[in-house]
């Protein structure tokens, strides 16, 4: 489904952000990316959606070389990958609602669809009462959740999130794995970037650790949940 072949990505020329990595992330896999800061984990999850292009190598989504999509084919791509980044990003002067209605819209959801799946969303991630309430007038945690539902709202085959429980308490840490595990069993695959041992240790599940742009362990972590 996703797959890295020797790639390599250089921001500037004394360092490299990511050095000869050879990757595959299968359809309905969870695989978290680890590694200290700086190792390339954002690099890693924004070449796959494209927003940024390896200097060398090659990523295939779904087959297809995404380093060779004309721009007004992206949005193709785009369409399949729900991504959550750190700073979510949320329309101010729109309410919660009308925030995932817009996104729908941008990937070509039907006006009369728009709402209803909005709803469905924001239930999923416990915030449908807020519907009508303005970014600002949530806390950081509901704002993730927000965010989280966004990505998720045309329900794309590929998950990407980074640093997704950035800001979050453990407890809504956990609350935010576990709909990423939900939404992961009805068959999306799902990249999570994260620093946060505590979270990789409890989950159980193939970890990709990056140290100073090279991937140096892929296992598959035991769970030693309590
Ligand atoms: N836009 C950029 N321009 C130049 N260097 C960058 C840019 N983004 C990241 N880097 C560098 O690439 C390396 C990997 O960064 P990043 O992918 O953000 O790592 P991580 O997410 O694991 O902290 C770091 O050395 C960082 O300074
Ligand atoms: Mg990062």
């Amino acid at each position: 489904m996703v797959q890295l072949f020797h790639v390599y990505k250089q921001y500037d020329r004394e360092s490299m952000a990511l050095s000869d990595i050879n990757l595959r992330f299968d359809k309905g896999e969870f695989v978290f990316v680890t590694g200290p800061s700086g190792a390339g984990k954002t690099t890693l999850l924004k070449m796959v959606f494209r927003e940024e292009i390896p200097s060398r190598g090659q990523i295939l989504v779904g087959g297809r070389n995404i380093a060779l999509m004309p721009l007004s084919k992206l949005y193709l791509l785009r369409r399949n990958i729900g991504v959550v980044f750190q700073d979510f990003k949320l329309l101010k002067r729109r309410t919660i609602l009308d925030n995932i209605c817009f996104a729908l819209q941008i990937v070509g959801c039907p006006a009369r669809a728009q709402k209803q799946r909005a709803f469905a969303v924001l239930k999923m991630v416990g915030l449908q009462h807020k519907m009508q309430s303005y970014p600002l007038q949530l806390s950081g945690g509901e704002q993730q959740r927000v965010a989280i539902a966004r990505a998720l709202a045309n329900e794309p085959p590929v998950l990407l999130a980074d640093e997704p429980t950035g800001n979050l308490d453990p407890e809504l840490a956990r609350e935010i794995m576990k709909l990423f595990e939900d939404i992961n069993a009805h068959g999306t695959t799902v990249l999570v970037a994260t620093h946060n041992r505590e979270i990789i240790r409890t989950m159980g599940k193939r970890t990709v650790t990056l140290d100073r742009g090279r991937v140096v362990d892929d296992t598959l972590k035991a769970t030693e949940a309590l």
